[in-house]
């Protein structure tokens, strides 16, 4: 079996020299390729001379100690996990290495002994598990099992959305009750549909589970699965469009309970690339969301017309480079991240829902999305920018700042609109055709917006006899 972390060179900075020696004799039975040394000297010299994939640092570690070696890596830039370990949680705090030190030092994990070869090795899998799904083995010996845990600990998909291939690329749940669940479906296990309409039509079985643990696999498996079908025309237009949606509704997800770290950011990035793709490969999009919108009410279905309205509009306006549309899109698909820090009560209102006190919280979301975003260092300025501005209109009415006409940044003015026809087709369920008509016939809305814009719309969603 082809392994995507087998030949993973680890390098183990451990003073215990007893310590040191079982570790790696364990990790390299277990295929991987690594090398101990008991002192800080050694580890910056071999750091430099070959690539880890993994550094582990003991806290205790002389001669350079496990903060100069941490130190040492990030000044000269040396592209390796490091993982700290320590005999007790109070060493960090004697060598004033509080959790949020250790993350800006660049430390991705801590371990406290005692440890199991399996804890580490399973620490050293996590950084890389995002293609986990790659490696998914054949298991044949399955029967359901009953288990209890926490349902927070859980993410849902429709039944019929559920998709991985030939073989489950994770544990598949159905939820029983209250923090009880079924294992239906075993990692590696073969899928058969029969079984699954089985669970369908006789059980009544509409949302199926899994870890959330596993979510970014399944974005990672999503991912490059639309990215396959681009070079396979004869996919149904539906069957992308359903892939794409799953995927932003999942991507957001995890970005709103998991925050960004910079490989979900080349992730983000990459499924605004998938997005953007489906757009272009759908002449009959028009169509698609009218059939689109008879069914979707969810909050991801929002992100994803959002996304998808502004692709359209971003490919008839002439400013818009190559270089500059993921960036909008990434914007479209991060603009509400801010309602992340709001009230679980307004979080889910329109602002015409509330007044007072909650309106003016309310208002505060898009200022809230870019602090979030301020502190990743990779994000793009144009990211932030449109993300705080794309509830601002050109007549000046907007907030949180009341910008007007020029002032407002050209992206945001996009992602903007693109957002308020997501809420009309949406909440009324109109398709892009019933939108254009409504918005001639109630003129008083489009004055919130750049007449250029709205007629980039206009252009991309004319019935085909006016074009
Ligand atoms: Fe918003």
């Amino acid at each position: 079996m082809h392994n995507n972390w087998e030949l993973m060179n680890i390098l183990i900075c451990e003073p215990d020299r007893k310590l040191g020696s079982t570790c790696i004799n364990g990790l390299n039975e277990r295929s991987h390729e690594s090398i101990h040394v008991d002192n800080g000297r050694d580890a910056q010299r071999l750091l430099v001379q070959k690539v880890f994939e993994v550094t582990v640092v003991d806290v205790e570690l002389s001669s350079f100690s496990a903060l100069e070696v941490i130190k040492f890596i990030r000044f000269k830039n040396i592209k390796t996990k490091i993982i700290l370990t320590s005999k007790s949680e109070r060493l960090f705090d004697e060598c004033l290495l509080s959790k949020a030190n250790l993350k800006k030092l660049g430390v991705a994990s801590v371990l406290t002994r005692p440890f199991s070869l399996d804890k580490l090795e399973s620490e050293i899998k996590g950084f890389f598990d995002r293609q986990s799904w790659r490696d998914v083995e054949e298991n044949s010996n399955f029967t359901e099992e009953e288990i209890t845990a926490f349902d927070d600990q859980f993410t849902s998909m429709k039944i019929e959305e559920f998709f991985c291939g030939n073989l489950a690329i994770f544990d598949v749940f159905i939820r029983l009750s209250k923090n009880k669940y079924l294992k239906i479906l075993n990692r590696g296990e073969s899928l058969e549909q029969e079984r699954l309409d089985n669970y369908k039509e006789k059980k009544n079985v509409t949302h199926l589970y899994f870890k959330t643990q596993d979510r970014k696999v399944y974005i990672n498996f999503l991912n490059d699965l639309i990215g396959k079908l681009k070079a396979r025309p004869n996919i149904n237009p539906k069957t992308r469009i359903n892939f794409s949606q799953n995927l932003t509704g999942f991507m957001v997800q995890e970005i709103y309970t998991k925050g960004m770290d910079r490989e979900t950011l080349k992730e983000s990035v990459s499924v605004c690339e998938s997005i953007h793709h489906t757009v272009e490969s759908m002449p009959g999009l028009k169509s698609l969301l009218e059939e689109y919108l008879l069914y979707e009410d969810s909050e991801e279905g929002h992100i994803f017309l959002t996304m998808i309205y502004t692709d359209a509009i971003l490919k008839k306006l002439e400013w818009v480079t190559d270089h500059s549309r993921p960036k909008i899109l990434l914007g479209a698909m991060l603009h509400d991240l801010g309602k992340l820090k709001l009230n679980k009560v307004i979080r889910g209102k329109k602002s015409e829902e509330l007044d007072g006190k909650s309106l003016i919280e309310y208002q505060q979301h898009p200022k809230l999305g870019m602090d979030l975003l301020e502190r990743i260092p990779e994000i793009d300025q144009a990211v932030k920018l449109t993300v705080y501005q794309h509830h601002e209109l050109v007549n000046g009415e907007g907030y949180p700042q009341g910008l007007a006409g020029s002032k407002i940044y050209p992206p945001a003015k996009v992602v903007g609109f693109a957002n308020h026809l997501a809420d009309l087709s949406i909440g009324l369920g109109l398709a892009p055709y019933g939108i254009i008509t409504r918005m001639i016939e109630e003129k008083q809305e489009i004055f919130g917006f750049d007449p250029d814009i709205v007629r980039a719309f206009i252009n991309c969603f004319k019935p085909e006899d006016e074009l």
